[in-house]
């Protein structure tokens, strides 16, 4: 057991609601902010429990903001920690807040799941993670249940627009440009990592991927065949490949 997995066996204190299996992916993403006096914001604050489990993992000095459309979180604010009111799908509420806040280290969105509040929530506040920050969706499988906006490969899902980042993170190797081209995602983002239900994607300042051949070869490297004209239209047109 991890130290946030030990926590929540042990807690007896405000309630803390969590998958089993996010405590792995969380100290694998997170463990190296503790004791360096992070910036956390958590979006979903509910009963107060995860905040002080954050408290507690990250160490004394560490900065969590928590948000919450409920107001009754209100009392969870204390010394080192803050709480804001308000609807995370509201870009305009999300726009003020970002503009409060120093660079976030570390952003949990735990709060109500729905399809826009995810998408809204990262379009706003992901600029705002630092250079080297982590930005962490949970609960994605509301992406595959109709009562919260998903459904399977559903337009607008956050899972779907999740896979458009993927393009971003390889923009590098376009062919398309003007269609596909490097954007602020593909500079900033070292890499993406999918769980079952959650999505870590951690940030880093990249440089264009270079590469070099090394060694001595022995024999003439295997040449990929040109495409024709046909083929590429064929390809084009999703008629497939010819026999
Ligand atoms: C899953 S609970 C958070 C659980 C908490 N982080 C924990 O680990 O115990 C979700 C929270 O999101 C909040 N929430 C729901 N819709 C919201 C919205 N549109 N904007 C902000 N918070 C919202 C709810 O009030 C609720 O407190």
């Amino acid at each position: 057991m991890n130290d946030l997995e030990q926590f929540f066996a042990a807690n007896t204190g405000r309630l803390i609601h969590k998958w089993h299996h996010y405590f792995e992916v969380y100290d694998r993403h997170f463990s190296r902010f503790r004791g360096k006096s992070p910036h956390i914001v958590e979006f979903g604050v509910s009963q107060g429990g995860s905040l002080q489990m954050w408290k507690h993992y990250f160490g004394p000095g560490t900065r969590l903001d928590g948000v919450d459309i409920n107001p009754e979180c209100r009392r969870f604010e204390e010394p080192g920690v803050r709480i804001s009111i308000g609807d995370q799908a509201d870009r305009g509420f999300l726009r003020s807040l970002a503009k409060e806040l120093p660079p976030i280290d570390i952003l949990i969105d735990d709060g109500g799941h729905t399809m826009e509040q995810q998408i809204h929530t990262f379009e706003e506040l992901f600029p705002h993670v630092a250079p080297h920050g982590v930005y962490l969706c949970e609960d994605m499988h509301t992406s595959y249940w109709r009562k919260w906006g998903g459904g399977f490969r559903r337009r607008g899902s956050f899972v779907e627009y999740a896979k458009g980042l993927i393009d971003g993170l390889n923009a590098w190797h376009s062919e398309e440009r003007g269609r596909f081209d490097v954007s602020d995602f593909t500079r900033s983002v070292h890499s993406m990592h999918f769980y079952d239900s959650v999505l870590v994607i951690e940030k880093r300042p990249m440089q264009p991927p270079s590469h070099e051949r090394r060694g001595q070869a022995l024999f003439a490297d295997y040449v990929p065949p040109k495409q024709t004209n046909l083929q590429r239209l064929k390809r084009q047109l999703k008629l497939g490949e010819p026999r």
